[in-house]
């Protein structure tokens, strides 16, 4: 696929041009489609309408700030128990492999071989610049949730992600900030009974960045649907 910042027109079209975007172009998104697309996202559906998700969005200085932070932070070896484990461990077949496989496809784009782990580990630190998006989001929902809520926080989740493609916008979910709730709570007015649970960089995606021509593989969809009749 041929990464672009058209706006999609179907959902079709926005599902198949939508992909975790790790390189954005120098900016701003206009404020005013940013409260459209997280205006609509609150048409998501949430069971018994709970509408979990509490969303933090930041932009500008504030952006800076945060940033600026987290990365002194992590320059001093902090890091934050995470508030949920990415993955079940140990992952199982086929996940194991997908998860392998999106790794080496992605640093293999970037040229970063396997055995420099280092430079694996600095670049996985562009996710504390949001990718140097112009908009950085976390989300966070109550500890008392139960899993059906994170389900609904998914849901809002890919709503933004869509809204975005149809504002010709591009998006990075990111359960990195999981990592790294310490910096979340300490800028942003998150409420004592909530805990992060993903973040998300927003912006125009750099169309000629390497790592944006990552099109992550998909199972076939008969090897995950079984139809009965
Ligand atoms: C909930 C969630 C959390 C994710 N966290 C990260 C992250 O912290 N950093 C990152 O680079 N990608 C992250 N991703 C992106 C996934 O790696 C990506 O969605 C997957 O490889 C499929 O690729 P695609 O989004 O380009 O289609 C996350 C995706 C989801 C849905």
């Amino acid at each position: 696929m041929k990464l672009t910042n058209d706006p999609a027109v179907t959902v079709t079209d926005a599902l198949n041009t939508r992909i975790t975007v790790r390189d954005f172009q120098d900016m701003p998104v206009p404020e005013e489609t940013l409260r459209q697309i997280l205006t609509t996202a609150q048409r998501s559906a949430s069971g018994g309408n709970l509408q979990p998700w509490h969303v933090h969005v930041m932009t500008g200085e504030k952006l800076a700030g945060f940033k600026e932070d987290a990365l002194a932070m992590a320059q001093a070896g902090h890091r934050d128990e995470p508030t949920h484990q990415a993955y079940p461990s140990p992952l199982w077949e086929p996940q194991r492999s997908w998860r392998y496989k999106l790794g080496e496809d992605m640093y293999g784009l970037i040229g970063i071989e396997k055995d420099n782990k280092m430079g694996r580990l600095m670049w996985l630190m562009q996710n504390i610049k949001f990718f140097d998006a112009p908009v950085g989001i976390i989300i966070t929902g109550d500890k008392r949730l139960e899993m059906p809520q994170y389900m609904d926080i998914g849901i809002y989740t890919q709503s933004l992600m869509l809204l975005a493609r149809e504002a010709g916008l591009h998006t990075a979910p990111q359960g990195w900030w999981r990592n790294w709730h310490t910096v979340c709570h300490k800028h942003l007015d998150i409420p004592e009974e909530d805990e992060v649970l993903v973040g998300m960089s927003m912006g125009y995606a750099n169309t000629d960045a390497a790592v944006n021509k990552l099109y992550a593989d998909r199972a076939p969809m008969e090897d995950v649907v079984k139809f009965y009749s």
